[in-house]
């Protein structure tokens, strides 16, 4: 099917020319790719955002147009029109849908001119990041990121449809708001007319979503710009894309049932792929014990296993003090072949460096026992007990570490992602999506010196906990969920807490007094008051879900105008020096000196 240019000089986009009748007269504009100019025929590779079109120039047929043509360079900006012709046999590209044919050019305008280009506009060219960044909207031409553009386009519109279906209406929320408390730093933005007051940029829509429920919309949802100022790694931005999610009179299963299909629905309708379903549910003890972190990829096994009742009776020091002091031993089973040399195995105490553990223990089975240095420590019994809970087998390999539970489990799950990369255990073409449930609902911040909201302080508490909240906060879990794709987490949300009550209770765990909580929260505490309904939610990640459709491992690659590692706009310079007027005006003045 060609696309629709109606009412266009255009007739056809460029990767799209072979759908015109061959000898029809047809006009294309875009991009000159390359020229050749064989010293008779030229021939100019066009580009638009479908693809390529070859137009050729004729000194005999069309010197005039052959004469501009000359003068034609990369990037410049043309439109041709001419006769669609068949491509002689031995020049006919089968790699490209417009192959067969080429453009017999008898008109030429050249709509605009390009300098020459600071790098090659096509993949595979290695090109520095700054640079790609600096000139967006060149790199931006390029074939593969107008394909994640294009597609993130397909998926917010299949979102949008699947939501508008099934009952949600689409309602706007502020941007220049109060802190919503989502773990990160805001964002800030000074108040001219209230000086030395500023708005904070959102960090989720949660309170407007659940207020809306308060005032009876009922089914909300909205593709919307969050704002977190945290550090920054490969699958976050400092300004993302949440499509948001709120729904009145339903329970936990309502909302997993909906979204779920609504990702699957994704999946289908954008690359074709069905995802196995129901989804895996695992609580989030089962997933910290089985793959040590809370968003696993379960597209292949490497399973960890508690070792520490075996560990605890052999003679190894570092074992026996590291279970003393309350800490585990954990390890999981590398399947035979893995041609990791005994080098491979020293090195991979680089791949836990970044989480605190002290070293990877290895242990090699072979057929005339085990080669590792814990040999002389461990009993026949005791190595037999780790192969059997391990299941390891001659050849397979042993990977254990001894270290404070968190730690241990941060470092395997590292190791294992690592493994798996190095050894291609993971398909290309497979996908694991699973639900994470049963999430503590606080847990203990060390800079913080308090319990903090592992999600955020809407999220409901268990009925079955609530009494636990003054007694053993520790120990109460939410109703919160996330769904994790390929080992990202790509949505969370939770049933809210609907009870004045009870919100107040939560943010007292959380050390936030009756007038901290007044403060910051007396307009949802009051709202509470007036009738709210049961109701809870979900956010996506828009970025982080295009990203996995689009089998990339950065989002940077699916969003238009991204930011840098440092939140900095390469291509605008932003964030900017403003002049001293501007701050005064909002009643601020530098601390320190401006950075040159
Ligand atoms: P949460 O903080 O889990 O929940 O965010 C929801 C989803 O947003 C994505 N995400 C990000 N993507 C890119 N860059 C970032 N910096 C970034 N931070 C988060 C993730 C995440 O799963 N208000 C709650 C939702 C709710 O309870 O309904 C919230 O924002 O994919």
């Amino acid at each position: 099917m060609s696309s629709n240019i109606q009412g266009c000089k255009r007739t056809h986009y460029c990767g799209e020319v072979h759908h015109a009748e061959k000898g029809s007269r047809v006009t294309i504009a875009g991009w000159v790719q390359r020229s050749r100019d064989l010293g008779g025929l030229i021939f100019i590779d066009i580009r638009d955002r479908t693809g390529i079109a070859q137009a050729v120039f004729n000194p005999e047929t069309h010197p005039q147009a052959h004469a501009l043509a000359r003068s034609v360079k990369p990037e410049y900006c043309i439109v041709v029109t001419g006769q669609l012709g068949q491509r002689p046999d031995d020049m006919r590209n089968p790699s490209m849908p417009t192959g067969d044919f080429e453009i017999l050019v008898d008109e030429v305008e050249i709509l605009n001119e390009s300098q020459t280009p600071p790098f090659v506009v096509e993949d595979g060219v290695d090109v520095n990041d700054t640079l790609r960044l600096k000139y967006r909207y060149l790199d931006l031409r390029r074939p593969s990121l107008q394909r994640n553009i294009l597609l993130r386009h397909k998926a917010s519109s299949c979102i949008r449809r699947y939501l508008d279906n099934t009952g949600f209406i689409d309602v706007e929320t502020p941007v220049l708001t109060k802190s919503t408390p989502e773990g990160a730093r805001d964002y800030l933005v000074p108040s001219r007319v209230f000086p030395g007051r500023c708005y904070a940029l959102p960090q989720s829509p949660q309170l407007f979503k659940q207020l809306l429920m308060v005032s009876g919309f009922d089914r909300y949802y909205q593709i919307v710009k969050c704002f977190r100022d945290e550090d920054l790694r490969a699958d976050r931005q400092p300004e993302f894309t949440q499509i948001d999610i709120e729904m009145s009179f339903i329970e936990m299963d309502d909302i997993l049932n909906i979204t779920e299909a609504m990702i699957a629905g994704l999946f289908k309708e954008t690359i074709g792929v069905e995802l196995l379903r129901p989804f895996v549910r695992m609580s989030y003890d089962s997933a910290m014990d089985l793959y040590g972190t809370d968003r696993p990829d379960i597209r292949f096994d490497m399973q960890l296993k508690d070792l520490t009742d075996i560990a605890s009776q052999c003679d190894f020091r570092v074992f026996t003090s590291v279970i003393s002091g309350g800490g585990v031993v954990k390890g999981f089973a590398v399947k035979a072949p893995h041609g990791l040399s005994r080098k491979d195995l020293d090195n991979l105490n680089a791949v836990i460096a970044d989480h605190g553990a002290k070293g990877v223990m290895w242990a090699r089975i072979e057929d005339d026992g085990w080669k590792s240095t814990l040999t002389k420590f461990l009993s026949d019994e005791q190595k037999a007990a780790i192969e059997e809970r391990l299941d390891l087998a001659s050849g397979d390999l042993a990977l254990m570490i001894a270290d404070s539970r968190e730690t241990a489990n941060a470092s395997l799950s590292a190791l294992r992602l690592y493994i798996a990369n190095r050894l291609g255990l993971i398909r290309e073409d497979a996908y694991g999506a699973l639900w994470i449930t049963e999430f503590p609902l606080l847990e203990w911040n060390e800079e913080a010196g308090r319990l903090v909201s592992v999600h955020h302080p809407f999220t409901a508490p268990r009925t079955q906990d609530l009494a636990k909240l003054e007694t053993a906060p520790g120990c109460v879990k939410s109703q919160a969920y996330d769904m994790v794709i390929n080992g990202y987490e790509v949505g969370g949300g939770s049933i809210r807490i609907h009870s004045g009550d009870i919100q107040r209770r939560v943010f007292k765990a959380i050390g936030l007094s009756d007038e901290g909580s007044r403060s910051k929260f007396g307009f949802l505490l009051d709202a509470l008051q007036y009738g709210a309904p049961p109701h809870g939610g979900i956010a996506f990640g828009l970025d982080r879900l295009v990203m996995i459709l689009a089998g990339t491992s950065s989002i940077r690659d699916v969003i238009a105008f991204p930011k840098t590692q440092k939140a900095y706009c390469t291509m605008t310079d932003a964030p900017s020096l403003v002049d001293e007027g501007q701050l005064e005006q909002v009643g601020m003045k530098l601390l320190k000196e401006k950075a040159q």
